[in-house]
């Protein structure tokens, strides 16, 4: 298709449409092979826009007719998705009649099938695959919608807003009417058409207003939505009492559908989600699944304002919705943990998930920066916007709004957002829009500088060196910022970066801080602001050297550069008083031992390391989740990003004997962890029964990897005695990552006893793609997988079962996705290739897996680069998969 001339749009050229919409009257006679549309719409000149045509988008649908006012359009021209009708006067009605085909739209984007009921997905530009309309998100009209369909294939149906009328019709079929009173852009349209039922409840909103909610699932999944429906109405109280938020609408509905590309869509009123993040019930779900479902309800949920009522302007400006309402999706999961965990907990719950969220930003977005995709939080082109839903948009994006909390406090932030919503409450604005509002309502605070986050990519290094003046007492902190060239990018301007700082004494307690001409001494950690290249910050009135810790909390997306030998590092592991840097240096020792080990130094592990992580599995004052977070290894992604050039096969080995050595060393300490944690009563999703699980889990997987007899017979046993999915498949992890005998027969068990359960066979698909050779002549991971490919349960079809399997051997297995003999590579080719001829989005994230291939070493780059080249020429490639492709080649 466009694979020679890829088409990039550019954020410059934005334009307002000559005409927008603002009633549209939609009417659906549903039919999976044949279903046709009436679109009655107005359009209405714009008064802020050049004059020209009405322009309309459309693509995969037949057009039966159209009509302006009633009649044939004097002039109309089309080329490609793009349809101009000159008109004249202020407003006119065009009426369109389309047929799309839900059961060929194996795209889902637009409207599809999903196990014979009707689903929609519209954002980004899937409305135009349902009828022709001005597809942008600046166009905000208020939505009528009809739906007719057979009663007993579909006896529920659903649509945006408000039920206003429903009844029977003739030939077994029926209606319901919708009307949504909220004008809204056409990416937010939904329908759904289904045999399904719903959990409902009804609560009162702040202002006393009764709304209901429902939960919509197919009936055998009716007990596993207890927990999303607990989500949404945590989510509506947080709203309301953190930003005086309330939900507009009458009722609130999720539907859960199992094809779906993405987690979920904040449609108005009418969430649809992939089952993945509504389905929860003990057997089935990890407590993972839980916390998931909670944050991915509570995100979709705080779109209602975040990104509803006030919208994007362009899809460039996507992270004005989605990284603010990540933000807020962050701080109500740690709201929540905080709560839950009480008042002698909260800190510690607070810093887990702080955690939690860095390692993503780590594994996803920091490669995404040293890559030939990288691009701002705000990018400047785009071939196509689907590639652009990514970790620097989201998670990075987040970041940029924390460091604007930061910066200005919570009051502050606040105040800029109940302005911004006073400001632009039902319209469609940018980022610049946001942060000068946050200046605006702050007393001009300048942030100026600050809007360079927007548009420079690249992850920054901030280089850290200290000197210590033992005879004036003072501390001279020196820090400087560098962030890389990126593609397009080759030089960097010097970016706001906060940087919370304290210092350790040498007892291990934190100093009071004063900077040199203050007059006293304040609290013990504060924030720094780095604005130039370099700065010196002088703390005064120190008895001895202390020890920094810099950057607590992750105050900053950055790379942090600072020598800090091995017994600093343990010393801060003991002692930091931010539990987030006791983390990372943590990650940074465990980090640097196995990067050595992979760069061919001695094959035992450094005593003092071990030594350092026994001190902190066996400090029972530490909160159980936070230990298994510090005694986890960092992610192989982020390793082999660190690693130049990457060598997946050396990491793995070093892994390999690493987590082996650790199990055995420790082997003592993890048994007595697995014995100490027992959980007692039923399950519950609760922070303290999920920190010590996590723990035990992870005291299995180390006791496994070292072969450890008494561990594999403790995993096995486990296994065999689980009430609940969090130690069952914790077990059977550890199990399956190591070199028992018992491997096999787990697996079965577990096939056998979920062979009906979609989710759970997701698990069971991932942890076989994921599994690493734990002896010589072991099975490797792409025999594995290209068995399960014709596994009856696998569906190149089903977004979830691709991307369990292989996006997890893809993606999560360096180790065996990079083999010497390029056999990973050919597969990866046959498969981007086989997926982009059904549906192009799950296809390109697929293709990513390599875009980074020029990190590798050479003998890799070799292999890598003509399946590159065979997929970017593979015949009709989307433009999906030749902008991702022909941007790592270029
Ligand atoms: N707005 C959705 C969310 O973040 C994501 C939908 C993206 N869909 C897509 N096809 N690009 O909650
Ligand atoms: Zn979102």
């Amino acid at each position: 298709m466009q694979n020679d001339q890829p088409q990039t749009i550019q954020r410059a050229d934005y334009q307002p449409l000559s005409w927008t919409v603002d009633t549209v009257d939609l009417h659906f006679a549903l039919d999976a092979g044949a279903t046709v549309v009436t679109n009655r719409m107005r359009c209405v000149r714009n008064p802020d826009a050049a004059p020209g045509p009405i322009r309309l988008w459309g693509e995969a649908m037949e057009r039966l007719e159209l009509t302006v006012d009633g009649a044939q359009p004097v002039a109309l021209r089309e080329t490609g998705a793009l349809l101009e009708i000159d008109a004249a006067g202020e407003s006119v009605m065009v009426e369109v009649r389309t047929r799309v085909d839900p059961r060929a739209n194996t795209t889902l984007s637009g409207l599809y099938l999903s196990s014979g009921g009707f689903f929609t997905q519209c954002e980004a530009e899937g409305f135009r695959r349902i009828t022709w309309f001005p597809d942008r998100p600046d166009v905000m009209a208020r939505y009528t919608v009809t739906l007719e369909a057979d009663r007993e294939a579909c006896p529920v149906l659903l649509s945006n807003g408000n039920l206003v009328g429903q009844g029977e019709l003739p030939n077994g079929r029926h209606y319901a009417k919708w009307e949504d009173p909220f004008p809204k852009p056409s990416y937010l349209f939904a329908l759904v058409a289904a045999r399904l039922v719903a959990l409902e409840r009804k609560v009162r909103t702040l202002s006393g207003r009764e709304v209901l909610l429902q939960v919509w699932v197919e009936e055998g999944n009716l007990d596993r939505c207890e927990h999303a429906m607990e989500a949404l109405v945590n989510s509506m109280r947080w709203d309301e009492e953190t930003f005086g938020l309330e939900l507009d609408l009458d009722r609130f509905m999720i539907v859960a559908v199992a094809d779906f590309n993405m987690g979920a869509m904040e449609n108005k009123g009418l969430n649809i989600f992939n089952t993945k993040f509504v389905l929860a019930k003990p057997d089935t779900a990890t407590d993972v699944d839980y916390e998931n479902v909670e944050s991915v309800v509570a995100h979709e949920y705080f779109h209602n304002w975040t990104g509803n009522r006030v919208t994007c302007r362009d899809w460039f400006q996507l992270t004005l919705k989605e990284g603010l309402t990540v933000f807020r999706d962050q701080q109500f999961s740690a709201d929540m943990l905080a709560r839950a965990a009480g008042p002698e907990g909260a800190a510690s719950a607070r810093a887990v998930k702080r955690i939690d969220d860095v390692r993503v930003l780590r594994a996803a977005q920091f490669p995404e920066d040293g890559g030939p995709m990288a691009h701002p939080i705000r990018p400047d082109s785009y071939q196509e916007i689907n590639n652009f839903y990514t970790a620097t948009v989201y998670e990075k994006g987040a970041e940029v709004i924390r460091m604007l909390h930061t910066l200005l406090g919570q009051e502050g932030f606040r105040n800029g957002m109940d302005l911004y919503f006073s400001y632009f409450d039902g319209q469609a604005v940018t980022c610049d829009d946001f942060v000068e509002v946050m200046s605006e309502a702050n007393n001009g605070f300048d942030l100026d500088q600050f809007m360079r986050w927007y548009s420079q990519a690249g992850t920054p290094r901030v280089k850290a060196s200290g000197t210590w003046n033992a005879a004036d007492g003072c501390y001279a902190l020196t820090l400087s910022q560098h962030t890389p060239a990126t593609p397009g990018q080759p030089d960097k301007l010097p970016l706001v970066i906060p940087v919370a700082v304290g210092l350790i004494g040498p007892d291990g307690r934190d100093l009071p801080l004063r900077l040199e001409g203050e007059t006293q001494a304040g609290a013990t950690t504060r924030v720094l602001k780095l604005t130039e290249e370099a700065q010196v910050f002088r703390f005064i009135g120190l008895a001895a050297e202390p020890v920094p810790s810099l950057l607590r909390g992750f105050s900053a997306p950055v790379i942090l550069e600072l020598d800090e030998d091995d017994a600093r590092l343990a010393f801060r592991m003991a002692h930091d008083a931010d539990p987030f840097n006791r983390w990372d240096a943590a990650q940074r020792y465990a980090e640097r031992v196995v990067l050595a080990m992979a760069g061919g130094a001695s094959a035992g592990l450094p005593q003092a390391f071990v030594n350092a992580f026994r001190a902190l599995l066996a400090d029972t004052r530490l909160d159980p989740a936070f230990r298994a977070q510090a005694l986890a290894l960092p992610a192989e992604p982020y390793l082999l990003e660190r690693m130049s050039p990457a060598d997946p096969g050396a990491l793995r080995t070093a892994l390999i004997a690493v987590m082996g050595a650790l199990g055995r060393e420790l082997a003592g300490d993890w048994l007595r962890v697995v014995d100490g944690m027992q959980v007692s009563g039923p399950y519950r999703y609760h922070p303290g029964d999920a920190g010590k699980r996590a723990l035990v889990n992870l005291a299995l997987r180390y006791l496994c990897a070292g072969g450890q007899p008494s561990g594999l017979a403790l995993a096995e046993a486990r296994f065999a005695a689980a009430t609940n999915m969090t130690e069952r498949f914790g077990a059977l992890a550890a199990l399956v990552q190591s070199s028992s005998p018992a491997r096999g027969a787990a697996l079965l068990a577990f096939h056998a006893r979920y062979r009906n359960d979609a989710l759970v066979l997701d698990k069971w698909f991932a942890l076989q793609a994921g599994a690493w050779r734990w002896e010589e002549g072991g099975e490797p991971a792409l025999d594995r997988v290209r068995v399960l490919l014709s596994d009856p349960a696998f569906s190149l079809a089903n977004p979830n079962k691709v991307y369990a399997l292989l996006g997890t051997y893809f993606r999560a297995n360096p180790g065996e996705f990079h083999l010497a003999d390029g056999s990973g590579y050919a597969f990866w080719a046959d498969q981007v290739i086989a997926l982009d001829a059904r549906n192009p989005q799950v296809a390109a994230r697929m293709a990513r897996a390599l875009e980074n291939w020029r990190h590798y070493a050479p003998a890799l780059q070799a292999r890598i680069r003509p399946q590159l080249e065979r997929v970017l020429a593979s015949p009709g490639l989307s433009p999906d998969v030749a902008e991702i492709v022909g941007k790592a080649l270029q």
